[in-house]
């Protein structure tokens, strides 16, 4: 059985990460425009980096959650063959023991120079002019995919989707494409979908199946159901 999972902010919610559009998410302290945008980096380089030191520090003292390691187990059973795309820029699926996970948006522990495409691990601190280690051009970016830039591995992503049996998406709400179509080109390709998540998520109606419930909990339930039926 071949199974993708796309995971949303909702997956690592419970390690203290938040989210972005639930009541207090970060797009209700933070104008996006701002801080998630080439053009918003272009005008206050500082603020860019001040608002991804912040999460990258928030990343390093979080830990991953029992969705987090169930979805690990799910990947490492054998029992299918498991893509795991998330939307999340943090590291708890890799600390959680995940594989080849597909950050289609970056990852804020590491860094890219916008000059010669050079990416490295991310010093816990970035500030504007930092030079880049491989050209020296001080044009250090955070590697992550701000909004109007093209998302990370798409093909591999429409591959995995042409091939699936099942698509589960974990903990996003299907507010930000192409991440919130995947479901429907799983659907064009006779995927079974689930959607696991707290609330209904605004494409909940694409799903044959959602499950209500924190991902901490319902997550490790379905993992544990699925490797029942080895
Ligand atoms: N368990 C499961 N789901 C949860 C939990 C939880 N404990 N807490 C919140 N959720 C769900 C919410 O119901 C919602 O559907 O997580 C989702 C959070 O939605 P968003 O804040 O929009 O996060 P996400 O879907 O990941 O955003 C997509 O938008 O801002 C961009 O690049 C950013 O990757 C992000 C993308």
């Amino acid at each position: 059985m071949r199974i993708v999972i796309l995971s949303g902010a909702g997956l690592s919610a419970e390690s203290g990460l938040g989210t972005f559009r639930d009541v207090g998410g970060l797009w209700q302290k933070y104008d996006l425009e701002e801080v998630a945008t080439p053009e918003g980096f272009a005008r206050k380089p500082g603020l860019v980096h001040q608002f991804y030191n912040a999460r990258r520090a928030n990343c390093a003292t979080a830990s991953p959650n029992d969705a987090h390691r169930a979805l690990a187990d799910l990947q490492q059973s054998g029992m299918a063959e498991v893509t795991l795309v998330t939307q999340n820029i943090d590291d708890l699926l890799e600390r959680a023991g995940a594989r080849d996970v597909i950050h289609m948006h970056g990852q804020v522990m590491r860094a890219l120079c916008a000059d010669c495409g050079h990416r490295w691990d991310a010093p816990a601190i970035m500030q504007p002019h930092d030079p880049c280690p491989a050209c020296l051009a001080p044009a250090t970016r955070p590697d992550i995919v701000w909004f109007g830039e093209i998302p990370y591995h798409m093909d591999a992503i429409g591959a995995a989707l042409a091939r699936a049996d099942l698509f589960v998406a974990i903990g996003t709400s299907g507010a930000v494409y192409p991440a919130a179509g995947f479901v429907q080109e799983a659907r064009h390709h006779g995927a079974r979908t689930l959607e696991l998540n707290l609330e209904p998520s605004d494409t909940a109606r694409l799903f044959d199946e959602t499950r209500l419930g924190p991902a901490t909990r319902i997550v490790p339930d379905w993992v544990r159901e699925m490797l029942n039926q080895r």
